[in-house]
């Protein structure tokens, strides 16, 4: 998966290049600067110190020293005054000049914190936008494998409203599977209740009448219409409806993949394999791609032997998003990140 949400201190991050949070002297300072000088050692501060310092939205680069990495890139970001100072697109500066220079020197993988959002005060759910945006953006026309490192999660999920929408979505459906079986409205456990079948609670009528899963209801002439499409294609495997509807939707091979966040070397053994066997985040993250209906994505899982369920929180929360037609796999990631679950792509 070409973009990683991850929690970690960026000081332990395996990878080509890390981003530093620097200011315009390049010469140390506190939070993540403060981390990454301590344990690159003496030899980083003797080389910034003759580059001169850098400008706002500008990016240098440095050896890592004893950090595990080849590269400090020392970016400067904005101090947040209110967001009508070009704070945004100094920002997205910062993050466009570090892939840059990244790409110049050949990495492969680069890690980012969340500049600016820290000691320079830019609002952290909208740093958090910015910087996976723009990383977004970089990743339609370059292979690398970026990591958006968050020191601190609780912040990301205390401040979006997207994200509290999010969690009433999901405390109204998401049937937890140790969840026996009881009534919502007073909360108790009625014994007399048979144990449900998976249950797919709509709303709170359905929570007190359903004793199991719903029956499939008799298909109507257009149903059987759509049924007997799935019987011909019964035989499809995943990997040829994904083709079939990546051809539906006019898009190229490479536009589709990149809106999934799938790398080409994972797309190319579902391409080349008719009997691929995909997981299940990789399943959703290309009908999050195709912006397929929640009828198309269930479809396209049960090609691939899965299908969502209400007692997955991690499906609720796609369900929540594909019923609002909202396919910004980005956003869908920062969601699934906030709420712990894996975030779709390879
Ligand atoms: N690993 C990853 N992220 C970290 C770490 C770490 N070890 N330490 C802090 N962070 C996070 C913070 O939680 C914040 O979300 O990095 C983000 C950026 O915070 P700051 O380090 O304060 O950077 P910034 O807001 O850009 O301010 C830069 O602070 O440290 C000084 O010298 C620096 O003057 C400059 C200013």
């Amino acid at each position: 998966m070409p973009l990683q949400i991850i929690r970690n201190d960026i000081t332990k991050v395996e990878c080509d290049a890390i981003v530093n949070a620097a200011n315009s002297t390049l010469l140390g300072g506190g939070g993540v600067d403060g981390a990454i000088h301590k344990a690159a050692g003496r030899g980083l501060l003797l080389e910034c110190m003759k580059l001169g310092g850098c400008k706002v939205g500008q990016a240098k680069i440095t050896k890592g020293y004893n950090l595990p990495c080849k590269y400090v890139i020392h970016t400067v970001g904005p101090k947040w005054k209110g967001g009508n100072n070009n704070e945004r697109e100094l920002l997205e500066s910062c993050y466009k000049s570090s892939l840059d220079l990244a790409r110049e020197n050949n990495c492969e993988s680069i890690a980012f914190p969340l500049i600016s959002s820290g000691v320079y005060g830019y609002p952290m759910d909208e740093a958090f936008k910015v910087a996976v945006e723009t990383v977004a953006e970089f990743l339609m026309h370059n292979d690398m494998l970026v990591y958006i490192v968050v020191y601190n999660k609780n912040a990301l999920a205390t401040s979006s409203k997207l994200l509290t929408d999010i969690a009433q979505y999901i405390d109204d459906n998401y049937v937890a599977e140790h969840s026996q079986y009881y009534n919502r409205r007073t909360n108790n456990i009625d014994e007399s209740m048979p144990l449900p079948q998976t249950r797919f609670l709509a709303d709170e009528e359905d929570c007190c009448s359903c004793t199991e899963a719903p029956m499939m209801s008799q298909p109507s002439f257009e149903d059987a219409a759509d049924l007997s499409d799935i019987v011909i294609t019964l035989d499809e495997s995943f990997s040829q409806m994904l083709l079939r509807k990546i051809d539906e939707k006019g898009m190229t091979d490479i536009e589709c993949y990149k809106k999934a966040n799938i790398d080409r070397k994972l797309f190319s053994k579902i391409r080349s394999n008719p009997d691929y066997k995909p997981s299940k985040p990789t399943v959703i993250a290309f009908c999050v791609a195709l912006e397929l209906s929640l009828a198309e994505t269930n479809e396209m899982l049960m090609k691939a032997g899965f299908a969502l369920s209400h007692s997955n929180k991690f499906d609720v929360i796609i369900e929540y998003f594909i019923k609002r037609e909202n396919y910004n796999i980005f956003e869908i990631n920062e969601a699934l990140f906030a709420f712990d679950q894996s975030l779709l792509g390879a």
